[in-house]
């Protein structure tokens, strides 16, 4: 359920030992802005200030309390109402809204867990380059929305935009997917913060995660006749999903469907027959659905299991979780370049039939890597372009 506050979530003293005691940063008097003309002085420092602020607090999944517990007293801050909505224990999603009502039409959302390793803010005042863990992915897109909806904050009423960011989106979204189930009600539109190069994203691939387990027979190496090794046939099932490749289903839109064998383990010596193996696979779907794909992978496997099988071995199929299609985005909004990703977002974790938006500052190439940054200017450029894609979504949402 939502909390009524953060205050009562924290207890009082939390709340208030984090909004007085400001968090030793590297850096506290470097806030000065690069030179540019895209934002108004006040606003470029203010998402700087923001931006650097959540970056610098490390919030590796499973971690997001610390960096929550700022952002929710620095939206207390700028008046907005805010909520922190346990996930499990000590993770919590944000929710803020102006004034009463978090039943808004348009929601704006993103993330604010990062994949590990930290590395730590840096920001190169020659080049204007930002770097540093979560700088793109997705803390550019959560300080360039807050900006974004503050500074409309004088022309739209209190009651039609809320802010979501939640936890756990590297990791399977189990932040968004328990949101959904206690979302405060349906929304018209719902726009999404992720890595898009500052362009309009029309759709990304679906996706299915599974994990093929063989039990073998260990045996001296000598003598592998008297064992059954389950590398060999670990083997023999990767050659299968090898060749499935080329018969996976495709579509314009997304290309093709790709399997990427993502790990492989097994045996536990170069002179002992293997008695287990494993590896890990991720489908990225450019057509069909998770149980047409799944239906092409059991039938790929099936002659190795049954061989396994009579040798007195085992071969399963561990699906990782339900998966999905290719999801389609809106991308009806004038002045924006538009693209598909192959990537995955919490886009398919919130539930509702509402217009779905996807943009954000930053490259997604760079996004979980040693060399996370972005400049300025695209951070500067997210503030204008998440303004418009909110009225966008306001308007179309008036008229309907
Ligand atoms: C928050 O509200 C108070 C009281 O209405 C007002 O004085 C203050 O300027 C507001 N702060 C911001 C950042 O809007
Ligand atoms: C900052 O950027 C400038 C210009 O690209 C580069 O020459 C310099 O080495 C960078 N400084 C650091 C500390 O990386
Ligand atoms: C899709 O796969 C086919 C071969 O299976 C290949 O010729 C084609 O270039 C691929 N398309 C893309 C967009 O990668
Ligand atoms: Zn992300």
């Amino acid at each position: 359920m939502l909390r009524p506050s953060l205050a009562l979530t924290l207890g009082i003293a939390a709340l208030a030992s984090a909004k007085q005691a400001p968090l030793p940063f590297s850096q506290p008097e470097a806030l000065l802005t690069y030179p540019s003309d895209i934002l108004p002085a006040a606003a470029s420092k203010e998402l700087l200030y923001l931006h650097r602020h959540l970056v610098e607090i490390e919030s590796i999944t499973e971690n997001e309390l610390e960096v929550g517990k700022w952002l929710a007293s620095y939206l207390e801050s700028k008046n907005f109402t805010v909520e922190m909505q346990e996930v499990s224990p000590k993770r919590f999603n944000i929710l803020a809204y102006w004034g009463k009502t978090s039943k808004t039409p348009v929601l704006v959302s993103s993330h604010i867990d990062t994949v590990p390793p930290f590395w730590p803010y840096k920001y190169n005042h020659t080049s204007g380059i930002i770097s540093g863990r979560g700088s793109v992915d997705a803390k550019g897109s959560v300080a360039a929305q807050i900006i974004a909806l503050l500074s409309l904050q004088e022309d739209l009423p209190h009651s039609a935009v809320s802010l979501l960011f939640v936890v756990g989106e590297e990791t399977g979204g189990d932040g968004m997917r328990y949101f959904s189930t206690n979302a405060p009600h349906s929304y018209d539109a719902v726009i999404f913060g992720e890595p898009t190069e500052g362009k309009l994203v029309c759709g990304h691939k679906g996706m299915l995660a599974f994990t093929v387990k063989v039990q073998g027979k260990a045996a001296h190496s000598g003598y592998p006749w008297l064992g059954v090794s389950a590398n060999d046939v670990l083997a023999e099932a990767l050659d299968n999903i090898i060749k499935l490749r080329q018969h996976l289903p495709w579509s314009e839109k997304y290309g093709n469907t790709t399997i990427n064998i993502g790990r492989v383990e097994g045996g536990v010596a170069a002179n002992v027959v293997a008695e287990t193996a494993k590896a890990q696979f991720a489908v990225r779907l450019a057509a069909g659905t998770p149980t047409v794909i799944k239906g092409m992978i059991v039938g790929a496997l099936q002659g190795v299991k049954s061989r396994v099988e009579g040798l007195g071995g085992g071969l399963e199929i561990e699906w990782g979780s339900e998966g999905y299609p290719p999801v389609d985005i809106n991308c009806d909004v004038k002045g924006f370049d538009k693209i598909t990703v192959n990537y995955g977002t919490d886009i398919p974790n919130l539930e509702g039939i509402h217009k779905r938006y996807l943009y954000g500052p930053g490259s997604i190439f760079v996004a979980h890597s040693d060399h996370e940054a972005l400049k300025v200017e695209e951070l500067e450029t997210a503030v204008i372009d998440y303004k418009k894609l909110i009225l966008a979504a306001l308007e179309k949402q008036k008229r309907m």
